[in-house]
């Protein structure tokens, strides 16, 4: 089979963990772009990809490019591809268009013509036409026309990947796990010291750090991903693919992960979460304030933490305080460690009063954030 090109993508900012994740995968042509990384490879690395890529949100398969100025050239670019290994005739799909300094710019219609280009040629070949279906499509098409050129890719994921499947409490305010995910790993955490995180809500970056060290692929939980229920699909590649990824599973031995929590319904939650992972020895969690916690001198843990962002008006002075505190804590017996501070309000890194050592842009949602690194 030739390789296919595929595009990962990943929340702004978090492009060179992701080319990080896809060169420890040994994929090939791996190449950075704006909100994702490329590669090239098969079906099976792109299960891979889904099965194994802590910070990737959706792998997309990219079926072709051509000129796309005018109707004509976009139907023509549509019409010639071979739909037939990716969706049956009586199959559902959808189409999401996104159009940018090009002639074409009406997304809607550029929808409307993907999809009719498509159902003609299932037409003429088969007799028949797949449906629409905008809840729960078998193929997700996204058409990209940038400067009159039209990208198509498929995509391969199905739901996000930051849908674990081990989420059986929300929490207030949890942070996606593909960004816990990218907080441990940019940490530099090296897998053997204590991790500790003094904010952890639902312990989601607990629990992604514990299944980075037990080698847990974040897929494993997930039924299926979109490729799988494509035509040309061979289950029994997927099969052995979990399967080789469940043996590399080790177990949490001396490591010390260790939560702080004011609240403690959500420590409870964190606790069903992990038992969904079958990691409840794995992580332990305190009933306390971050500010007043006993920081042992000689620990020389991580701190990886994501602490509230004081969003409600009259929270940001009470939150101002807490840094301060946590800083001076951090400062008298924190020698040696280190912290990673994701913070959406620089006003409150402020507080802290420590140098960050680097940092790192990245998009939080909608919220612009930095993932600060302090060597204490
Ligand atoms: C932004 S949330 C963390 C979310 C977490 N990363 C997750 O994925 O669920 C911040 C958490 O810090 C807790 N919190 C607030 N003030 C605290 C303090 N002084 N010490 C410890 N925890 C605190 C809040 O109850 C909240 O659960």
């Amino acid at each position: 089979m030739i390789p296919s090109r595929f595009f990962v993508t990943c929340a702004p900012g978090l492009e060179p963990l992701l080319h990080a994740e896809l060169r420890e995968l040994r994929l090939a042509r791996i190449e950075q772009q704006v909100g994702g990384v490329y590669f090239e490879g098969s079906w099976a690395d792109a299960l891979q990809v889904n099965l194994w890529a802590r910070t990737a949100v959706r792998v997309l398969l990219r079926l072709a490019r051509f000129p796309a100025a005018t109707e004509e050239e976009l139907y023509a670019g549509v019409a010639s591809i071979d739909w037939d290994p990716y969706l049956r005739p009586d199959g559902s799909f959808v189409v999401d268009a996104h159009s940018n300094a090009s002639a074409l710019d009406h997304t809607l219609f550029i929808e409307q013509r993907v999809k009719d280009a498509l159902v003609d040629r299932f037409r003429e070949a088969h007799g028949q036409r797949p449906r629409v279906d905008k809840e729960a499509p078998e193929l997700s098409i996204h058409a990209h026309i940038y400067k009159d050129r039209c990208t198509l890719l498929v995509d391969t994921s199905g739901d996000s990947l930051h849908k674990r499947g081990y989420r059986r409490y929300q929490g207030r305010a949890p942070l996606a796990e593909t960004l816990s995910a990218a907080l441990v790993l940019d940490s530099g955490w090296d897998q053997r010291s204590p991790l500790m995180d003094p904010f952890a809500g639902s312990g989601t970056i607990l629990i992604e750090a514990a299944m980075l060290a037990c080698r847990i692929a974040p897929g494993l939980l997930r039924p299926s991903f979109a490729l799988e229920r494509w035509k040309g699909w061979d289950a029994r590649l997927g099969s052995k693919l979990r399967e080789s990824a469940r043996a590399q599973r080790i177990a949490i031995g001396k490591r010390v992960l260790l939560g702080l929590e004011t609240e403690p319904e959500t420590v409870r939650g964190a606790l069903e979460n992990l038992q969904a992972l079958g990691l409840e020895s794995a992580i332990r969690f305190e009933h306390g304030r971050a500010e007043n916690w006993e920081y042992k001198r000689g620990w020389n843990a991580w701190i990886v933490t994501n602490p509230p962002y004081g969003e409600r008006i009259g929270d940001e002075e009470a939150l101002a305080r807490t840094f301060r505190s946590l800083g001076r804590r951090w400062k008298e017996h924190c020698t040696g460690w280190h912290a990673s501070v994701l913070l959406g309000n620089p006003r409150l890194a402020a507080s802290l009063e420590l140098r960050a050592e680097r940092q790192r842009a990245v998009r939080n949602g909608a919220l612009e954030c930095e993932i600060l690194h302090y060597a204490l």
